[in-house]
């Protein structure tokens, strides 16, 4: 398919000396068609140009020099240039595409580029928490569409399995081990555990010394150590599990920060080697105040223990060498802004090529907090993630019983959707806003949720039952849907690989969500105009084949969010 967006920016870099992809990058799809296909902003070169946006968007037009087939004309607008496609062009490359293609706009070729996704990353013996959830979907979101535009991507669950925190666990279980049965919720007792220990830490001194030493000899590799923090580790990677199995979360690695363990010895001694390595207070750290960040990065304790960023950078050393990354994407909370700061920095100390370090990228993302209705009082406000996705299938199947009582396999269908609901909320408004998790909100079948989507692609779906079969791409004629409201879907679906490209570029799954949410709309608008099954055969048979489009390209985006598409609901 020609990529007409890309032929203007072309077009526009010939007629002012700007590089393509600056040009590409401000290219804007007007949400108003009277404003044209694609608008160019003229005031983004107003600065560097010394010429008002007028005057440049008068310039470019004399300029350029475009496809006159596929652009029919050219306006200038309070400082936009507005282009109009011919419509019947796009209609017909849009839709042969869907026909043609297994999965609509994936990439069959390969970028050759790698890329590095550390997702999800809970700790051990710890609850997994809402936030967790937020990275789950996000890390997994922005893997399936690296994967779909043709880049080789490695998922990493960077687990939170070690630090001295292990010793102290370690004694608690000496002390109290057996007053707990861990085959039953075992991350709960663990936590238990944990809180006692540190408060007779807080008493007694010589606990603390205990819990030290066992932190010793685990480095050292003692067995009796190595043994419970395995189990520990086991308990609760399987308790994780569950919560995966229902998200249908996959990662290609599991290296967590224990796998660096025997790693940090040598990013000490190259930052030893820089000279930048400093002592303070008996600890070993790199200040980074003339890089314009206050707190300086921890390198070693004072009793010698390396710390959560000593071993990312052992990460990172390992993950260039291994995958050879072009980028490493960190999901996490905005918590951790200033830990991915420091890191990044002291990471360009480690002799890496640039292209490296240029790779690293942090993909933080706003709180997420419970709704004070139904959820936070019946569950408490500490609630668990494995209920919360429980919850919301068992809230969705209430829903399909009452709406559909004769569905056959609601079972299945309520998770679908239950999950598909709690996916969608996590993704659909910027990753760096606050967020507020209310189940019934995102069970809402007309707000603009998931559920919503699922609804409308089931509506494809009976809309085609209805006409008996598909009809084939060479059988329509796509001079009928030329309508407001099929150009309207139409423009949209064209644009599928112009936001997948974007979400990648942003980090922001968000904008596929959107997309989805606008799509929907656009197909609920055609459906509420157009009369889709009808007597004149042309005409149906070009609707019909319009709507399969619709179902398609939902089902492909909700497969890369996440969410699977019930076919009946
Ligand atoms: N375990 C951390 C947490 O739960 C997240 C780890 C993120 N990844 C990393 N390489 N630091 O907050």
């Amino acid at each position: 398919m020609t990529d007409i967006k890309k032929e203007i920016a072309v077009a526009i870099a010939k007629a002012t000396n700007f590089k393509e992809n600056e040009i590409y990058g401000y290219i804007e799809t007007p949400k108003d068609t009277n404003n044209g296909d694609y608008a160019f902003p003229c005031f983004k070169l107003a600065k560097i140009m010394k010429k008002s946006p007028v005057q440049i968007a008068e310039e470019i037009k004399e300029k350029i020099i475009v496809d006159e087939e596929k652009i029919l004309k050219i306006d200038i607008a309070g400082g936009y240039l507005n282009f109009y496609m011919n419509k019947n062009i796009l209609t017909e490359e849009v839709l042969k595409k869907i026909d043609n293609e297994e999965e609509y706009g994936k990439s069959i070729e390969l970028k050759n580029k790698n890329i590095v996704i550390d997702y999800s990353s809970p700790n051990i013996a710890k609850p997994f928490h809402i936030g967790h959830l937020k990275t789950t979907v996000i890390g997994g979101a922005l893997y399936n569409i690296y994967k779909y535009l043709g880049y080789n991507v490695t998922g990493v669950n960077h687990l939170g399995d070690y630090g001295t925190q292990f010793g102290k666990l370690i004694e608690g279980y000496k002390l109290w081990g057996s007053e707990y049965d861990l085959s039953q919720d075992p991350i709960d007792k663990l936590a238990d555990i944990y809180k006692r220990i540190n408060e007779l830490c807080k008493e007694d001194e010589k606990v603390l010394d205990n819990c030290r030493e066992n932190f010793k000899l685990l480095e050292q590799g003692d067995e009796y150590c190595t043994q419970l923090w395995q189990e520990f580790k086991d308990l609760s990677i399987k308790e994780f599990q569950r919560i995966y199995d229902l998200l249908g979360s996959k990662f290609d690695s599991w290296n967590g920060e224990a796998f660096y363990a025997d790693k940090t010895d040598e990013v000490i001694e190259i930052l030893k080697n820089t000279g930048k390595l400093q002592e303070s207070e008996g600890a070993m750290i790199v200040d980074l105040s003339d890089k314009g960040i206050d707190t300086p990065c921890i390198i070693c304790k004072s009793n010698g223990s390396t710390i959560y960023a000593t071993r990312d950078l052992a990460a990172i050393l390992y993950r260039a060498r291994t995958y050879d990354f072009d980028k490493c994407l960190y999901v996490t909370s905005y918590e951790q802004n200033l830990h991915f700061k420091q890191v990044f920095e002291v990471a360009k100390l480690l002799g890496l090529d640039e292209k490296y370090t240029n790779g690293l990228e942090h993909v933080p993302y706003g709180f997420v907090r419970l709704s004070t209705g139904r959820m936070s009082t019946r569950l408490g406000n500490f609630v668990k993630v494995e209920d919360l996705l429980n919850d919301a299938i068992n809230q969705a199947k209430k829903i399909i019983e009452e709406k559909n009582p004769n569905l056959e396999n609601k079972e299945e269908i309520a998770k679908k959707v239950g999950i598909g609901a709690v996916i969608f909320n996590d993704l659909a408004t910027s990753r760096i806003k606050d967020e507020i998790f209310d189940i019934d909100a995102m069970l809402n079948f007309q707000g603009e949720t998931g559920p919503y989507i699922q609804y409308t692609y089931v509506r494809t779906n009976s809309v085609l039952e209805k006409a008996k079969s598909k009809p084939k791409f060479e059988d329509i004629d796509t001079e009928l849907l030329q309508d407001e409201y099929s150009q309207n879907i139409i423009k949209i679906i064209y644009n599928f690989e112009d936001i997948l490209n974007q979400v990648i570029e942003k980090s922001e799954p968000s904008i596929l969500a959107r997309y989805l949410i606008d799509l929907s709309k656009a197909y609920s608008n055609f459906y509420n105009e157009n009369k889709i099954i009808c007597d004149d055969e042309n005409l149906q048979n070009a609707r019909v084949f319009l709507t399969y489009a619709v179902g398609k390209v939902l089902k492909d985006g909700a497969k890369l969010l996440g969410m699977q598409m019930p076919e009946k609901m």
